[in-house]
């Protein structure tokens, strides 16, 4: 169903080009909602944009695009406020009208997108050599997001993660195997080589304490580049031992599965693509390695900034690898955008991929690669969130303290109500909690900016917390339970909305779409956690100050379907930030 806003919108557009005439076909209606009811419900103002190429006046304009405005159904009529703004106030038996249809619709009106792309998300891509730290939870946690989001829209997503399994830090975990258990090499059974952060640790260790092993190390990379058979071996050994440690995150996490296509797999397309860049002259010898000079990208000296594609001793690198994969990802995956959720540390390297693929050909006009960027997770002090002892935070050790913490809040809450609940009920819920509550905190702060990782602060039954929207979703299932309701089965009644409360809720239910679509555009999955908090207070108001079970029909039937389209419009917000909903809490 089109939404008001997308109507409005080709309503002010008809209106100019029968007004002013057919050369305005194209101008943007500038038709936005406004921030402050006071001046209604949407504004335009196209008027004064047009005052300088028309010049005249921009109420005078405002006037004559008014004059030929057709929407009396959906709108009082236009105000002209100020110096020439179009004042949109939308009916509210128009509103009743809209939430009626929207009610039966399980996309709740959303229409899917008219030009569908093919679209890659690359995430959580985490470093098989290392273990999986808190920065790459943001890239899980967005991505997932933003895929959930396009995908909705109607775009066909591929999620691959882009893993780090190729490279020099494999040297030291190879070399360590073979010291430690080198049964594994020889035996056709699966060894337990224990915990991966263990193994990594222990690995460390040596490289860090003994020159003999840094050299085996050493030997080992240039043994696995040759792709010697017995290194890539044990490669694939340690790569196992790391996915395994993975997938356990990503399941408690609730990840989408998603195309596991590591660095390694773009091994035979490295050649190929320097070739390439050779044959379209990008591609020069400085000191030994074989380099892209940069645009836009200078040294200290001001000279040009190399990008490095083969170092001096003939290996290839980050750089190399991503290239090969723009290329391909363009060639073979035939895909029109490319998101990759990456910390702000890495916006040079992307810069500079990206400025390589576009003078290489292969980003042309018609693609849209996009480093959808994030901060740091800070500790409560505002500096790098870091253990007592001074190391990363293991993203497991996180999640487990957050269920923990939740686990603990219940337990005392049911003991107080004297409520008696199944360990089971106990342990889904402290799960979904407290998982949700880390997503939310993650997802509600603007990704560019860092932010401060606080358990009180997500956990808050009162704030912008993912506790405060699962318990408005669950405070609609009671009243369903209650009054022994089923939602599905509600008669269709006229929606009246007398009541301010009713009548702001009912507005902020229909801004849904233009939420989703605008994260659609600019990636900020913020804009959905604000609308879902606004949303649920919203609801809460509605709730306080207007009785539904105790309301005489059709009220009653009307203020319901109120309360189920709040709780549906939580449910599927929350399911697009990658969050489930508990039925009772
Ligand atoms: N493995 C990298 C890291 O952990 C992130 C990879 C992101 N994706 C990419 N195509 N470069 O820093």
């Amino acid at each position: 169903m089109t939404s008001i806003l997308q109507q409005l919108q080709d309503s002010v557009s008809q209106a100019l080009v029968s007004a002013f005439g057919s050369e305005f076909e194209d101008s943007d209606p500038l038709v936005v909602p406004t921030n402050n009811p006071q001046f209604g419900d949407y504004q335009s103002n196209i008027a004064l944009s047009l005052a300088k190429p028309l010049k005249q006046n921009p109420r005078a304009i405002a006037q004559a695009i008014i004059d030929q405005l057709q929407i009396e159904q959906m709108c009082e009529t236009p105000t002209i406020a100020g110096p020439g703004f179009i004042n949109f106030m939308v009916k509210s038996n128009y509103i009743g009208k809209v939430l009626r249809k929207i009610h039966s619709d399980p996309r709740l009106g959303i229409e899917t997108t008219k030009n569908p792309q093919r679209i890659i998300v690359d995430y959580p891509s985490p470093n098989v050599a290392k273990e999986m730290h808190v920065g790459h939870l943001r890239s899980a946690i967005i991505g997932e997001c933003l895929s959930r989001i396009l995908e909705f829209v109607g775009h066909d997503v591929l999620r691959i993660s882009h893993i780090g399994d190729w490279g020099t830090p494999f040297g030291m975990l190879i070399a360590y195997l073979r010291e430690a258990y080198p049964e594994a090499l020889t035996s056709q059974q699966e060894l337990n080589l224990g915990e991966l952060g263990t193994f990594y640790r222990q690995a460390k260790k040596r490289f860090d304490e003994d020159e003999n092993f840094r050299e085996a190390s050493r030997q080992a990379v240039v043994q696995l580049q040759a792709e010697d058979p017995a290194t890539i071996k044990a490669w694939k050994i340690v790569c196992e031992l790391s996915s395994r440690s993975y997938r356990q995150i990503y399941d408690l996490m609730g990840l989408s599965t998603f195309i596991e296509r590591g660095e390694s797999f773009y091994n035979p397309f490295l050649a190929d693509t320097l070739q390439e860049l050779d044959q379209l002259n990008l591609l020069e010898a400085s000191e030994g390695a074989m380099c892209v000079f940069l645009e836009g990208f200078t040294n200290r000296d001001g000279d040009p900034l190399p990008l490095i594609v083969k170092k001096s001793d003939g290996g290839y690198n980050y750089a190399t690898t991503d290239l090969a994969a723009i290329r391909y990802r363009v060639r073979e995956d035939k895909v029109q955008r490319v998101i990759y959720p990456v910390g702000s540390e890495q916006n040079n390297h992307f810069a500079q991929i990206f400025q390589v693929g576009k003078r290489a050909g292969w980003i042309t006009e018609q693609h849209d690669f996009v480093h959808a960027e994030f901060g740091l997770v800070l500790g409560e002090d505002g500096k790098k969130l870091k253990t007592r002892s001074g190391e990363a935070v293991r993203l497991q050790d996180l999640l487990n303290e957050a269920i923990a913490r939740v686990r603990a809040d219940l337990e005392a809450r049911f003991a107080e109500e004297n409520r008696n609940e199944t360990e089971e009920f106990i342990n889904h819920a402290a799960q979904v909690i407290g998982i949700s509550a880390v997503k939310y905190a993650d997802l509600s702060h603007n990704r560019v900016s860092d932010y401060r990782f606080s358990y009180d602060k997500m956990l808050d039954l009162k704030g912008n917390t993912a506790p405060y929207l699962l318990y408005a979703y669950v405070r609609v299932q009671g009243i369903s339970r209650k009054g022994n309701i089923d939602f599905s089965k509600l008669s269709n009644v006229e929606i009246v909305l007398e009541q301010e409360a009713e009548l702001s809720l009912a507005k902020h239910i229909l801004q849904f779409e233009t939420n989703i679509k605008d994260v659609e555009k600019d990636l900020l999955p913020n804009r959905i956690c604000l609308y879902l908090f606004e949303l649920s207070q919203k609801f809460n108001q509605f709730y306080d100050q207007c009785p539904v079970l105790q309301a005489d029909e059709p009220q009653r039937t009307y203020r319901l379907i109120l309360a189920d389209l709040t709780a549906r419009t939580i449910k599927l917000g929350l399911f697009l930030l990658g969050i489930e909903v508990l039925e009772r809490m």
